[in-house]
């Protein structure tokens, strides 16, 4: 490594250790000094605490050195660290607002250096269309709406309609365009072995937006040969270390200590909220009845049998209008930079039947090709369910980008509660609507919306 070099990494580390704590006040890493140790390649101490969080702490330590490395030893990568997107300074993920900074900065820095560079502008993801290659220099969905182009296979029924022909395309592959989700809480987050979907892959939740990843390993592995480009597939220990590192994290100390307790088998477990407000309190016993069964547990991920843990809250482009009058449910329609992100889709089913569908973001029906079933009971436009710790600071939400703000995301479940009662027609009270299968109980009413944004501010 050049002495310039590791003089920025050490700094990257040390300021990054810094700003950790500062902006989470969360993680505890056995000291800065030590992390830029690992950084210069010093001899780890022999003797370190050999469990911090559950997790070597050596390993924590290699960890985090990787998930801030852009250029990881001997990978030869695209110059893309993990922090590249996943922010340390926003949350873990990345904001539309801190992608626009960034780009803002570069061209700054270009005025005086042709050369400048930062890596989060690599065509292999962050170009909105790949048929320019590396000439691609349209940053438009990461610059608006903070989102990151993921390519994904075809399943063998499925196929994309070209709008210039409207007839399926040759294509074997697809882009959709999704937002970086916080690292925060991935220890509590991940597959939780409940109350399983009907098929795989990882019937029971796991990582990515769709759940196509069942561990903290597999995910990073692909990160590093989608995001970054890596040459070389890195080792197994430093998809280990990455783990380890990521499994520390936590939105608040509360979490932490709630995932402590789970680890350790210590009851009762302890609160995870706050001290709350009489407003707040009232917010949560809202939560409880209309959101928990989908966030539920430790994790918020979890649900409530029989509710499971893949959905359609109808967050995709474009938007269902109803058609009755008066309508019975009205979204608000996707902005234009959202809505052109939708394609249609042509999908051949059991029988040779064949449908087209529209969407930006199939979901879990482009791992699995299963569509055209019951639409409750099928794979399309259906996500894992995420947590939703330390909400406050990860706007916009939804995996799109899509709502701006906490009330947006609120006002737009009273739209999809409503829908759900519109389609189901009046004798269908499924567990998502209603605790007693009779009626319709769980949407939040008008009086409870302040009362609900309120705790979802606290969490
Ligand atoms: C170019 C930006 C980018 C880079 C670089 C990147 N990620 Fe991500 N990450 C994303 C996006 C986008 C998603 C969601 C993708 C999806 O759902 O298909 C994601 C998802 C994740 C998740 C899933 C979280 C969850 O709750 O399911 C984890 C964990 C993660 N990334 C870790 C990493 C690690 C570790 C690295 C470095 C090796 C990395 N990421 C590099 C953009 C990035
Ligand atoms: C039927 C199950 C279900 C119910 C009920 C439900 N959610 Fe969700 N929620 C999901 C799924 C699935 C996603 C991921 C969809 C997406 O990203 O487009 C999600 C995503 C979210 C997000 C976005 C998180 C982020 O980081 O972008 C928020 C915020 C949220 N839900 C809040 C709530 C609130 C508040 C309620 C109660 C009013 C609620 N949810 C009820 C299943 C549910």
């Amino acid at each position: 490594m050049h002495r310039s070099s590791l003089l920025i990494a050490a700094g990257l580390v040390l300021s990054s250790t810094l700003l950790l704590r500062a902006a989470t006040s969360e993680i505890i890493v056995p000291g800065a000094a030590a992390a830029a140790s690992v950084a210069h390649g010093a001899p780890r101490p022999a003797a370190a605490a050999p469990e911090c969080g559950g997790e070597p702490c050596d390993a924590i330590l290699r960890g985090l050195a990787a998930f801030l490395d852009r250029k990881l030893a001997g990978l030869e990568g695209n110059g893309r660290a993990c922090a590249d997107c996943h922010m340390p300074t926003d949350s873990f993920q990345l904001s539309p607002a801190s992608v626009e900074a960034r780009f803002q900065l570069l061209q700054w820095r270009r005025r005086f250096d042709r050369r400048a560079d930062d890596p989060l502008f690599r065509p292999v993801d962050a170009d909105d269309f790949r048929t320019l290659g590396e000439e691609a220099h349209d940053f438009s969905n990461l610059r608006q709406n903070g989102l990151v182009r993921v390519t994904l296979p075809l399943p063998a029924n499925v196929r994309v309609i070209d709008p210039a022909t409207n007839a399926p395309s040759a294509d074997t592959f697809v882009d959709v365009w999704r937002s970086v989700p916080t690292v925060n809480d991935v220890a509590l987050t991940g597959p939780d072995g409940t109350n399983p979907w009907a098929r795989g892959p990882n019937p029971s939740g796991g990582y990515q937006l769709d759940a196509r990843f069942g561990t903290l390993q597999e995910q990073a592995l692909a990160a590093f040969t989608a995001h970054a480009q890596v040459g070389i597939a890195p080792s197994e220990r430093t998809l280990d270390d990455l783990a380890s590192f990521q499994r520390i994290l936590f939105t608040n100390h509360r979490v932490r200590a709630l995932s402590d307790a789970l680890r350790e088998g210590t009851l009762p477990l302890p609160d995870v909220d706050g001290p709350l407000t009489a407003l707040e309190q009232a917010g949560k016993a809202v939560f409880v009845r209309a959101c928990a069964h989908c966030h539920g547990g430790a994790g918020q991920s979890t649900t409530q049998a029989p509710v499971v843990r893949y959905h359609d809250i109808t967050t995709q482009c474009p938007r269902p209008v109803d058609t009755a009058v008066p309508a019975r449910f009205a979204f608000t329609p996707c902005p234009p930079q959202l809505a052109r992100n939708a394609r249609t889709y042509e999908i051949t089913l059991p029988g040779n039947t064949i449908v087209r569908r529209t969407s930006s973001d199939p979901g879990r029906a482009l791992l699995t090709g299963f569509v055209g079933g019951v639409p409750a009971q099928d794979d399309w436009n259906k996500f894992d369910t995420p947590g939703l710790r330390g909400l406050r600071k990860t706007a916009p939400y939804f995996h799109n980008n899509s709502a701006a703000t906490i009330e947006a995301v609120v006002d737009h479940y009273t739209e999809f509660f409503k829908r759900v009662v519109a389609v189901l027609g009046p004798a269908a009270r499924p567990p998502v609507l209603s605790t007693d299968g009779v009626n319709v109980d769980r949407p939040p009413t008008p009086e409870e919306r302040l009362p609900l944004i309120a705790y979802l501010k606290t969490l």
